[in-house]
C-alpha cells in the first residue's frame, strides 16, 4: 500500500528514520505530542536490508488507540510478530518466536506454563534473593567512586535474578549477558555493525548460543529436576501437552532479552531522573517507603523502557474512528500514549507521587500485559531502597550515552558518582 500523504504539519517527522531515534529525546516528544493531535499516520517501514522492506505501518500514538487496539487481540494479532516491523525470515522465529509473538490459543497454552514462575508465592521467595544482590551491589558502590552507573549498578541485577529465577551457573552469565545485549541492540550500530548481513548473523549467532546453553540446562533438570523455572518448564505438562525444547529455548531468550535489559533501562533512568530532578528525589529519599511506589510507575511511564509493540490486522476494523485493513501492520506507541496529555496532567513532569498514574509502559490491557511487571517493580523499587540506604548522595555526573534504536529507550553509560 502507498504511504498516504501525510498533513503538512507532520511533514518534518519520519519515525522510520534512525535520525529520528539518535536526536534529543526533547525533540521527538515534541514530534509524538504533534502526531497524537491528528489521526494515525501511516509510515514507510525502515530500510533493513537484507530483510524485505514491508508495506507500512500505522502509528497508534494516543493513549486511548493503544488501550483499544491492546484489548482486542483477536483484531489486533501478535502474529506474526510484535516485536520487528518487518516479518522475520523464519530461522529468527526459531529463537526469537516465543509467546510474544503468538496469538490465542497457542499464547495462552504458553502463557499458562511459564506463568507458574511468577506467581505471587515464587515472586514472594525470590524477593530475599532480590534484596541481597541489591545491597550488595550498593553497598560496594561508595569504594568504587565515580564509574558507570549502568555497569556496575543497572545492569548486574536484572540478569542475576533472571539466571537465579532460571537456574544458569555463575559462569554463563558473562556470556548471557553479551548475548542478550546483542539480541536487543536493535540498529544500534556499535553493537551490530552497518553491514545487514553481518548484524543478521550476529543475531542469529547469539540466539543460537542462548538456546544452546538452555538445551544443555533442560537436559540436565530433566534427569535431575531442582527447584527453579527451568526444571517446572521441563516438567511441565498442560493438557497433556508439554513445552518443547524449542518453546523452552525461545522463552529463555524472552525472559533474558525482555527481563533485563528493559528493567536494567528503567534503573538508569531512574537515576538520570531523579538527578535532573532534585526536588523530586528530596520527596522520595525524605520518606522512602511512602514514595516507593508511584515512584517506581512514574520512572516507567516517564522512562517507557520499551517504545513500541507491533500488532497486525486480522481483518478490516474501525478503530476511534480511523480504518484498519485485514493485513495492515499498527505499531502501538507506549512512549507517546505515556505522555498523552488527554490522560496525563503536564505529562513531561516527572513526578514521584503521580496517582492515578495509569500508563502503558508495561503494555496496554490484553493478554500479552508484561508477564515480567510485578518482577520488574520489586526489582526496580529494591536497587532504589537499597541506593537510598548504602549510597544516598547517589546521582548522575554525566549525560547519559544512548543506544540509538527505535525499539528500546536504552541508556548504554551514565557516569556516576556515589
Ligand atoms: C521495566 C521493565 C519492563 C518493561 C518496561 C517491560 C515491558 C513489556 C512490554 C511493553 C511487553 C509487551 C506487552 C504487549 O505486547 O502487550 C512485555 C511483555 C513481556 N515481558 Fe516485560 N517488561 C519489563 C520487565 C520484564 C521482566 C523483568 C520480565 C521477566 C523476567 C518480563 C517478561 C515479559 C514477557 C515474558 C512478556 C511477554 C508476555 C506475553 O506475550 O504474554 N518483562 N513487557
Amino acid at each position: 500500500m502507498p504511504e498516504p500523504a501525510r498533513p503538512a504539519a507532520l511533514a518534518d517527522i519520519d519515525l522510520s528514520d534512525l535520525r529520528f531515534w539518535s536526536g534529543p529525546p526533547g525533540e521527538r516528544h515534541e514530534a509524538f505530542a504533534r502526531l497524537r493531535a491528528h489521526p494515525p499516520v501511516y509510515f514507510a517501514e525502515p530500510d533493513l536490508a537484507p530483510i524485505p522492506r514491508g508495506p507500512g505501518y500505522h502509528a497508534l500514538v494516543r493513549h486511548s488507540d493503544v488501550v483499544a487496539a491492546s484489548r482486542l487481540p483477536s483484531v489486533f494479532a501478535s502474529e506474526p510478530s510484535a516485536i520487528s516491523i518487518p516479518d522475520m525470515p523464519r530461522e529468527f522465529n526459531e529463537f526469537f518466536g516465543s509467546m510474544i509473538n503468538l496469538d490465542d490459543p497457542r499464547h495462552a497454552r504458553v502463557r499458562r506454563v511459564v506463568s507458574r514462575g511468577f506467581t505471587p508465592r515464587m515472586l514472594a521467595k525470590i524477593d530475599g534473593d532480590i534484596a541481597r544482590i541489591a545491597a550488595r551491589i550498593a553497598a560496594e558502590l561508595p569504594a568504587k567512586g565515580d564509574c558507570d552507573f549502568v555497569a556496575e549498578v543497572a545492569a548486574p541485577l536484572p540478569l542475576a535474578v533472571i539466571c537465579d529465577m532460571m537456574g544458569i551457573p555463575e559462569s554463563r552469565r558473562a556470556m548471557v549477558r553479551e548475548n542478550t545485549a546483542i539480541v536487543l541492540a536493535g540498529a544500534d550500530a556499535e553493537f551490530l555493525g552497518g553491514d545487514g548481513d553481518a548484524a543478521a548473523h550476529r543475531l542469529l549467532t547469539a540466539g543460537g548460543e542462548l538456546a544452546g546453553l538452555l538445551g544443555e540446562l533442560a537436559a540436565e533438570r530433566r534427569r535431575t529436576p531442582v527447584d527453579d523455572l527451568t526444571s517446572a518448564l521441563v516438567n511441565a505438562d498442560i493438557d497433556g501437552e508439554a513445552l518443547s525444547d524449542q518453546e523452552i529455548g525461545s522463552f529463555f531468550i524472552l525472559l533474558a532479552v525482555a527481563g533485563s535489559e528493559t528493567t536494567r533501562n528503567a534503573i538508569s533512568h531512574g537515576l538520570a531522573l531523579l538527578t535532573d530532578h532534585p526536588d523530586q528525589r528530596a520527596l522520595w529519599w525524605a520518606d522512602f517507603e511512602a514514595h516507593a511506589a508511584t515512584a517506581v510507575e512514574e520512572i516507567v511511564r516517564h522512562a517507557s523502557p520499551v517504545t513500541w509493540m507491533r500488532r497486525t490486522l486480522t481483518r478490516d476494523h474501525e478503530l476511534n474512528g480511523h480504518h484498519y485493513a485485514a493485513g495492515d501492520k499498527a505499531l502501538l506507541f507506549y512512549a507517546s500514549a505515556n505522555r498523552d496529555e488527554a490522560v496525563f496532567t503536564d505529562p513531561d513532569r516527572f513526578d514521584v507521587t503521580r496517582s492515578p498514574n495509569p500508563h502503558v509502559g508495561f503494555g496496554g490491557p490484553g493478554p500479552h500485559y508484561c508477564l515480567g511487571a510485578h518482577l520488574a517493580r520489586r526489582e526496580i523499587t529494591a536497587m532504589f531502597r537499597e541506593l537510598h540506604r548504602s549510597a544516598p548522595g547517589i546521582r548522575a555526573t554525566g549525560e547519559p550515552r544512548r543506544l540509538v534504536s527505535d525499539f528500546l529507550n536504552g541508556i548504554k553509560t551514565l557516569p556516576c558518582a556515589a
